[in-house]
C-alpha cells in the first residue's frame, strides 16, 4: 500500500482494495465481452443490439475507471492489465464463436448478472469495513448494471 493521509486505517483499506480489484477485473472483462458482442452479433435487430452492446462496453469502461481511481485514492495499486484481469475475473468465459442475436443476448446478460451479483455482495463488505464511499460506488455500479441488464434482456421478450 502507498502512503496516504486518508483517515481510513490500512487494516481496512487492504481488504477494500482487494474487493475493488476483484470488481475492476470483472468490469474490464465485461467491457471486452460487450465489445465482442458489438462486433460479431448478426440478425434482424442488428443495429439496435450493435449499439446497445457498445453502450454496455462504454459503461463498463467508465465504471472500471472509477473503481481503479478509488483504489489509487485508498493508497492501493490498481491491477488492470489483461493478464491480471484474465486470472482474477470470475465472469463466465465468453464464447468467441457465437453470432446469433439470441446467443449474444444470453451470454452477455449472464455475464452482466454475474458481475452485478458480485458487486452487490461487495456493497455489504464495504459497509462492514466502514467505507461508505466505496459502498456508494459499488451501489452506483450495480444499479447501473441492473438497468443495462434490463435493456439487454428486454430483447428476449415475446408477446403471448
Ligand atoms: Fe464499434
Amino acid at each position: 500500500m502507498h502512503r496516504t493521509k486518508i483517515d481510513l486505517p490500512e487494516s481496512k483499506r487492504i481488504p477494500i482494495v482487494f474487493l475493488l480489484n476483484q470488481a475492476l477485473a470483472g468490469l474490464i472483462d465485461l467491457q471486452l465481452q460487450a465489445k465482442q458482442a458489438h462486433w460479431n452479433v448478426k440478425g434482424p435487430n442488428f443495429i439496435a443490439l450493435h449499439e446497445l452492446f457498445d453502450t454496455v462496453s462504454a459503461d463498463a469502461a467508465v465504471f472500471a475507471d472509477s473503481v481503479a481511481e478509488r483504489i489509487a485514492a485508498l493508497g492501493g495499486q490498481a491491477e488492470g492489465t489483461v493478464n491480471v484481469v484474465g486470472s482474477h475475473t470470475t465472469l463466465p468465459v465468453y464464447p468467441v464463436e457465437i453470432v446469433a442475436e439470441c446467443d449474444h443476448i444470453d451470454s452477455l446478460s449472464t455475464s452482466m448478472a454475474s458481475i452485478g451479483k458480485s458487486i452487490r455482495g461487495a456493497i455489504g463488505r464495504a459497509v462492514e469495513l466502514n467505507d461508505a464511499d466505496t459502498a456508494d460506488l459499488f451501489t452506483e455500479v450495480s444499479r447501473e448494471l441492473d438497468k443495462k441488464l434490463w435493456f439487454v434482456e428486454s430483447h428476449l421478450h415475446r408477446n403471448p
